[in-house]
């Protein structure tokens, strides 16, 4: 077979798509192509015939593959440039807006009572989230087989007297044993007890205020308890109500109740209405604990109080299940409305 090499080199010269330099690749160098046939033609001519001609077609081999390969760098160029041409970027356009984290309801409200506390100038301290038996319990007037235990089941560290607190009260006794009075002090942190349901997490968060001093009396707690209120609730008009109570570390103990009403889309309004929140449970710290701790109670004499944040987070900003505080979903904490950092 004769093949004009002139005129397949011009024919991939011409070819205007990367199909059309396949058809030709098929059309010579395949299996079946012109170039295989002509080889097989060879199989009758002499060994002189064959090695002249067998050069031969390895030549035109080697011009069409390097033909090939040319024009299709210059083809794949050409449709490269042409889509550039064709693809605008609008750097005009806004930016797509990046996930922003934001702040979680209890750093918000620890962060807001932080704030008023200080306001007040009492000192953020801490205590040792794993407690012996002395601090969580009996220094707080719990001796061992006392009822109020019951309440307070925790996780205990096997072959030893010591547990995860179940409250941030022992932060008082630490204050206490190694502190003289006044001593005007907040803690927080991470408590333990063995619960789960919609209102109790097996983890949560406490705060706790301690103030000991000479000539501390029960109407400066109520006038504390009303001016943190009227801080923490955003508003002036506050009615609150002491409820008498009982913990045994305080002495007259009481629940502090604050009144409110539901607003039409169910939300709490504070200060207004004639139901009852109770949201902290408060008292005179009992000569008892202070005697516990190596201080004179005929001459010393204080006020504690205590809650959980979360709760108060959730009458705050209205979150009915303390469980997702802790599910580490960012949809909830969409649903609460709570801003970008
Ligand atoms: N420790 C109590 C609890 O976990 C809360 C509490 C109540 C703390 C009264 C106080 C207080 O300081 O005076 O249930």
């Amino acid at each position: 077979m004769i093949i004009d090499i002139k005129s397949v080199l011009s024919t991939i010269k011409n070819a205007k798509t990367i199909k059309a330099l396949d058809d030709i690749k098929v059309e010579y160098l395949g299996k079946k192509g012109k170039l295989s046939s002509s080889m097989s033609e060879l199989k009758d001519a002499s060994i002189e015939e064959k090695k002249r001609i067998g050069k031969y077609i390895n030549d035109i081999k080697t011009s069409i593959i390097e033909a090939l390969e040319n024009k299709k760098t210059e083809l794949e160029e050409k449709e490269f440039q042409a889509t550039l041409l064709s693809e605008k970027i609008d750097v005009t356009l806004d930016a797509k807006p990046g996930k922003v984290g934001k702040i979680h309801p209890i750093t918000k409200v620890t962060e807001e009572i932080f704030n008023i506390l200080k306001s007040f100038s009492f000192k953020f301290v801490t205590g040792p989230e794993i407690e012996t038996d002395f601090f969580n319990f009996t220094a707080l007037n719990i001796p061992k087989f006392h009822p109020a235990r019951q309440m307070h089941d925790t996780f205990y560290l096997k072959d030893s007297d010591k547990m995860l607190r179940t409250h941030t009260s022992p932060v008082q006794i630490h204050q206490m044993v190694n502190h003289t009075p006044p001593i005007k002090v907040f803690t927080c942190g991470t408590v333990y007890r063995n619960d789960y349901d919609a209102t109790h997490t097996p983890m949560f968060h406490q705060l706790e205020v301690l103030y000991v001093d000479k000539d501390v009396t029960f109407t400066n707690m109520k006038w504390f308890c009303m001016e943190f209120c009227k801080a923490f609730f955003e508003t002036d008009k506050i009615k609150i109500r002491l409820r008498p109570s009982y913990f045994p570390f305080t002495e007259p103990s009481a629940e502090l109740d604050v009144a409110y009403k539901r607003g039409d889309d169910g939300q709490f309004i504070i200060g207004d209405g004639d139901d009852w929140l109770e949201i902290v449970g408060c008292g005179m710290v009992h000569p008892n604990v202070i005697k516990n701790c190596d201080i004179n109670p005929n001459v010393y004499q204080g006020f504690a109080f205590g809650f959980g944040i979360e709760r108060l987070a959730s009458l705050k900003y209205g979150i009915p299940d303390l469980r997702g505080y802790f599910d580490y979903n960012a949809k909830w904490m969409d649903c609460f409305g709570f801003n970008p950092l």
